[in-house]
Parts: C-alpha cells; sequence; structure tokens
C-alpha cells in the first residue's frame, strides 16, 4: 500500500475493520490533546530507535537519513505551532509517525520495526518523567535554600514552641524553619531514588512478549541516557512487565504527595502565623489577596492554595494507585489514563515549590510577638523543673511543684520569671537566685544546646551543614 495508511483512520482501523469507529468512541479513546506534550520524548526515543536499526543494518542509511531529515521539520513545526495534531489519529506516537510518512514516505513506516506502542508510550513516559524529576530536584535545591537563609537570619528568634497547639517550649525560629529543610531534603532523596527506576528502557519489549528482530536494546538505552549509577546500560529485563506496569509514576506520584504534605503543614503555620491571634510573620503583599467586602483584609491565598493542591495531589496518587489494581498482564488502555493525573501532579508540584521559594525569602518576622507569645505561655516551666532536677529533686516531684508555681502565677497574671525569689522558695528551699537564668527564654534556648537541640550555636551549625549539602 502505498497511501498513508495511518492518514487513513478516519475510515476504518485497517482492512479487518468493516466500519469506521463513531465520533463518541473516536474522542473517548484519544489522548492526543493531552498526551501531545510528549512529543519530545516521543522524537528522542524514536530516533535512538532508527538509530539502533540501522546500525543492526535492519533499514538503510537512506531510511535513517530521511527519518532524522523528517524528524527535524517536525520538531520545527511542533515549536512553532504549525503542526496539525489530528483526533482522527488518537495519539501523539500516530500523529509524529503518520507525519513522518506523509514526509519522508516508506522510512517512515519502517521506522516501526520490531516497535510497538506499547513499549514507545512507556518509554516516552519514563523519558519525560525524568527530565521533569531534574527539574524539581532544582526546586527543591531553591527553595531548601531560601529557608536555610531567612533560618539564619532567626537562630536567634525566639519562638514558642508548640505541642497540642498549646505554648510547650521555646524554641529558635530559625530551628523551626530547619524542620522543613530536613523534610524537604528526605523528598528530594526520594525524588533521586525514584528516578533511578523511571529511567529505565521499555523498548524492545514490543507489544507484550518482546520481538524477533535482533535489535541492540543497550545501544538504545546508552543514547537515550538510560543507564544505572555504574554508567551500565538500564534495559527492562521482563517485556510483559516493561509494557504494563506504571509503578514508576506511582512511586513518583506518592513522593510528589508527601512532599506536598510537608508543604501543606508549612503553609498551614503560615497562615495561623499570619493571623491576628498569632502576628508572628507577615508574607509579602505579592503573595496575599484583598478581600471585595472587607476593607481590613490581606488573605494568605498562596499558601491555602498550597494545602488546597495537596489534596488534589494525593488524589493523582489514589487515581493512579487504583487505576493499576485490577488490570491483568499486559499492557491494557486503562494504561492511557495515567498521564492526565501525572502531568497535573509535576505541573502543581513545580509551581508549588518556584512559588514557595520566592514566597519563603520574602517572609517578615516579628520577633516581638513570637517573644511575647513565649512569655504568656509559661514556656520555661520545664526549665524551672530541670533545675530543681540538678538540685538533687526527683523529676516527678520538680513537675508537681512547677505546676503549683505556674498556677500561682496565672493566678497573678505574671510570668515565673516575674515571681521575687522569696515566692519561688517557698515552693522549694533549694531555688537560689540563679534560678533567673533558667527562667528567662534565652537561657532555655541556650540550655538545649546538644545535637538536634534548638540552642542558636546549634541553628547556626546546622545551617552550615546544609550550606555545604545545597551547594
Ligand atoms: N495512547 C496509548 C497510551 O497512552 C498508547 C499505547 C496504545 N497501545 C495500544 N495497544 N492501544 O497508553
Amino acid at each position: 500500500m502505498s497511501t498513508n495508511q495511518l492518514d487513513k483512520k478516519s475510515q476504518a482501523w485497517s482492512a479487518l475493520f468493516s466500519e469506521p469507529m463513531s465520533e463518541l468512541v473516536k474522542r473517548y479513546t484519544a489522548s492526543v490533546f493531552f498526551d501531545k506534550r510528549l512529543w519530545q520524548a516521543d522524537i528522542q526515543g524514536s530516533l535512538a530507535h532508527a538509530e539502533m536499526l540501522q546500525a543492526q543494518g535492519l533499514i538503510s542509511l537512506d531510511d535513517w537519513a530521511a527519518i532524522q531529515k523528517g524528524m527535524a521539520q517536525i520538531t520545527q513545526e511542533i515549536e512553532s505551532g504549525q503542526f496539525e495534531w489530528k483526533l482522527d489519529l488518537e495519539d501523539v506516537h500516530l500523529n509524529i509517525e503518520a507525519r513522518l510518512t506523509q514526509l519522508v514516505g516508506d522510512a517512515g513506516k519502517r521506522l516501526h520495526t520490531g516497535r510497538s506502542r506499547n513499549d514507545q508510550v512507556a518509554t516516552d513516559v519514563r523519558l519525560w518523567l525524568r527530565g521533569e524529576i531534574d527539574e524539581i530536584g532544582l526546586l527543591l535545591i531553591e527553595l531548601q535554600k531560601a529557608l536555610v537563609n531567612v533560618a539564619e537570619q532567626n537562630a536567634d528568634t525566639i519562638l514558642p514552641g508548640f505541642t497540642h497547639l498549646q505554648v510547650a517550649q521555646p524554641v529558635a525560629f530559625g530551628h523551626h524553619l530547619l524542620a522543613y529543610v530536613e523534610m524537604f531534603a528526605r523528598d528530594a532523596e526520594r525524588m533521586i531514588d525514584c528516578a533511578k527506576r523511571v529511567n529505565r528502557l521499555p523498548l524492545g519489549s514490543a507489544a507484550l512478549a518482546g520481538t524477533s528482530y535482533p535489535l541492540d536494546r543497550e545501544r538504545v538505552a546508552r543514547t537515550l541516557g538510560m543507564v544505572d549509577e555504574a554508567g551500565k546500560p538500564a534495559v527492562s529485563q521482563n517485556s510483559l512487565d516493561a509494557v504494563s506496569d506504571r509503578d514508576f509514576a506511582i512511586e513518583f506520584t506518592a513522593a510528589a504527595s508527601l512532599l506536598m504534605v510537608h508543604i501543606s503543614r508549612l503553609s498551614e503555620e503560615l497562615i495561623l502565623w499570619m493571623s491576628q491571634s498569632f502576628g508572628f510573620v507577615d508574607l509579602a503583599d505579592r503573595f496575599c489577596t484583598g478581600s471585595s467586602i472587607m476593607p481590613q483584609k490581606k488573605n494568605p491565598d498562596v499558601p491555602e492554595l498550597a494545602r488546597g493542591k495537596t489534596g488534589r495531589v494525593v488524589g493523582h496518587l489514589m487515581g493512579l494507585i487504583t487505576l493499576m489494581k485490577g488490570q491483568p498482564l499486559a499492557y491494557n488502555k486503562d494504561n492511557q489514563e495515567d498521564k492526565e493525573p501525572l502531568f497535573d501532579t509535576v505541573d502543581t508540584l513545580k509551581d508549588t515549590l518556584r512559588i514557595f521559594a520566592e514566597m519563603a525569602a520574602g517572609i517578615t518576622v516579628k520577633p516581638e510577638a513570637m517573644e511575647r507569645a513565649a512569655k504568656k505561655g509559661y514556656a520555661t516551666a520545664t526549665d524551672l523543673a530541670d533545675y530543681l532536677v540538678k538540685k538533687g529533686l526527683p523529676f516527678r516531684d520538680a513537675h508537681e511543684v512547677v505546676a503549683h508555681a505556674v498556677k500561682d502565677a496565672i493566678a497573678q497574671g505574671v510570668d515565673l520569671s516575674e515571681l521575687p525569689l522569696d515566692k519561688l522558695k517557698a515552693y522549694n528551699a533549694a531555688i537560689e537566685q540563679d534560678v533567673y537564668e533558667v527562667l528567662n527564654l534565652r537561657g532555655s534556648l541556650n540550655a538545649r544546646n546538644i545535637l538536634g537541640g534548638t540552642a542558636p550555636a546549634q541553628v547556626r551549625a546546622q545551617v552550615a551543614r546544609h550550606r555545604l549539602r545545597l551547594a
């Protein structure tokens, strides 16, 4: 047949079919309107495949040259917006292949030798996702750097640390921010680890059983940069598995969900801290909106939306994992449904990371409000108990003594540090003048000078460690 068969999909699929697909079914089964964003990966994969076909003597040098020329033109057409995407041609793969055949004739028809759309699409999604994970890694570094900078400026800033959202003990605001840096560092590790399993080559698996052509799969893997840590080609080892599992996409979305959960917790704190009741921080105006009716309002829309979008990403994880669960081996059309959740996860994540790095850099900290809140909450009560333990009292007894002192201080409306020495001595005779050193917030902070603790010296050491790590 000399005409372009692929272009005839508006008629019957092949000679086997006696009628064309209905319009509704065509729309229902097509994916081109979303999977066209895989076009670069599709062309990259096709070129690597064709180069190998030529090296193996399966197509001629002339065919290889024609395919390269055709793909260069298609690239130019897509980039300039001239490429005509056709619903009739179902997906990105058939659209590009049909155009190639239109441009270069038989060489285009030979491209699909030893290949199926099943191993093609699995390869494309992996290539595309690999690039996106690299970008996400860079964005994660930027966000961590921004947080480390604010943490350094606030190594000495006193924040009431909370448990149960009740004032517990003073912590350095810098220490608090570095907790998020730890979370994002683990998120970055998860992304890097996941990328190892994403970056493996399905091509050569063909539809499901492998192929009878003598393909050089390792050559294709090397061309595409699908290599393991030792630089050896990373090639799938079972054709059925390679065309049918989407665990790599699920794994990525799981890592993305965790990352968004961390973003969401930070968002929740920013929202609380910015409220009038806390007044701990202010976000730059460009990240907030006003109200159409209440002129005094400045709303933290960006963190609120990020908190909301976390639900969306977690939803995509549920969608993908449910998509997989009932499928028999090997490829099923169900898998076409992997793309939209995956694409949206990547888009949501990248936008959120970008905006958070900028927002973190522009945060205004209000140390007086933080300190006032720490005082109000008797944040040094534990320090008084520890003081008594160091004077020989068993901890449980010390705990009880301090509970009495706090109760009286609350009744009088004063901080523990404002109680005169003779009053304090009445709770326990061991209490001396030096108690005031531990009752002030700064003394409490400095005392926790242990690895992982909140003492400003520790915060500075962590800042230095993160800087080295992120350089
Ligand atoms: N558009 C399809 C997908 O995204 C490509 C693979 C189609 N394979 C098939 N045998 N129908 O999964």
